[in-house]
């Protein structure tokens, strides 16, 4: 398959070395309107052939696929563009910056039989799919509540708030996890140090199944926090991004015993169980090479990939609730 990238500023160079590296990958084409990003993509790969006008990847019939790293803006019409030059797009998180957009451009993706990815990078994270997996074997029992902290100092520039910069991490996760979305969403959120830019937010969420969840992200804690944890019927995952591979996803066979059948007098003496505690083995394998790989295969046999327009869609949903919410209240 032959592959244009547009866009390789921060993030771009990352998917350019993997799909570089990927042998499904035949062609690779890359374009960035700065003229110096280009610069640095020759010298890594100069076999890559490179452009300042993206048009040139847009309407290269030989190329199969497009995949964008743009600023969130601009993602609707450069991917509308690829479409309606039949390409199958990969797009970088968040797919759009408004529901509608997200909407239509799946719809549009839809009716032309093309692939639409997006960058969702965590739901192919080794721990994530450690967890689906000790999910389904069913030893958790029944998952009630999910609850996440991404916290850290920053960001450099803030041209997006807090809840679009970092909870579509959380929200490919739990929606993934959950494999339902919610129906009931709200947010509390303030400016502390970016006037007027929310900096520190919180979002709570029900599902129909009666599930909850909450998502705490900041940019002002200086001490980096990537941390879900997720209660379930017997017991409890504790997933901490920052720690080693060992010791990176736990969990935690005990809480209240409930699974006691207790003499109706005794009801009010609460039991803790003291269980296993199962580190959980995580497969090998780079997320981003998995994502792209799985990208490639989905236009190949003409699959979904799990990373689809439709949780895509959803995550855009969420944060569109949450920052309305969250401007309602103005606690800045
Ligand atoms: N999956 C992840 O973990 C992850 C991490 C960081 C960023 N991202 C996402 O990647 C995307 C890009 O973020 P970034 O931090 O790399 O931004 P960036 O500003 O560093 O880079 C964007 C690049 O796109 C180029 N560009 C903009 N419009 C263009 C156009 N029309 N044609 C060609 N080039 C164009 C710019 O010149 C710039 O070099 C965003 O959607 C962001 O949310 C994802």
């Amino acid at each position: 398959m032959n592959i244009g990238i547009i866009g390789i500023g921060y993030w771009g160079p990352n998917l350019v070395r993997n799909f570089y590296n990927n042998p499904k990958c035949k062609k690779l084409k890359v374009s960035d309107l700065r003229p110096g990003r280009l610069e640095y993509i020759k010298n890594l790969f100069p076999d890559i052939s490179v452009t300042a006008n993206p048009n040139e990847l847009l309407e290269d019939k030989e190329i199969d696929a497009i995949v964008i790293a743009t600023p969130v803006t601009t993602h609707k019409s450069l991917a509308l563009d690829a479409l309606r030059n039949k390409k199958h797009v990969f797009i970088e998180k968040p797919l759009t910056d408004n529901y509608d957009d997200a909407c239509e451009l799946v719809d549009f993706a839809k009716a032309r039989e093309k692939i639409i990815a997006v960058g969702h990078i965590f739901q192919f994270a080794s721990s994530v799919t450690a967890i689906k997996n000790f999910i389904n074997e069913g030893k958790p029992g029944e998952l009630f509540h999910f609850n996440s902290q991404r916290i850290n100092l920053g960001p450099p520039h803030a041209s997006i708030n807090v809840v679009w910069d970092l909870a579509p991490h959380d929200l490919s996760i739990l929606l993934y996890l959950f494999d339902e979305y919610p129906n009931k969403i709200n947010a509390f959120g303030e400016s502390r140090w970016w006037n007027g830019i929310t900096d520190n937010a919180h979002i709570f969420m029900e599902f129909p199944s009666k599930r909850t969840a909450h998502i705490h992200i900041s940019w002002l804690s200086s001490n980096k926090t990537r941390k879900i944890m997720l209660f379930c019927s017997n017991g409890n995952f504790e997933y901490d991004e920052t720690k080693n591979e060992d010791d990176r996803v736990i969990f935690y066979d005990k809480g209240v015993d409930n699974r006691i059948n207790h003499k109706e007098s005794e009801k009010t003496k609460l039991q803790y169980g003291v269980g296993e505690i199962t580190k959980l083995i995580l497969p090998k394998g780079e997320p981003l090479a998995l994502e792209v790989d799985t990208f490639l295969d989905s236009i190949k046999y003409n699959m979904e990939p799990r990373n689809n327009g439709e949780i895509g869609k959803e995550v855009v949903r969420i944060l569109e609730i949450a920052s309305s919410a969250i401007k309602e209240k103005v606690y800045a």
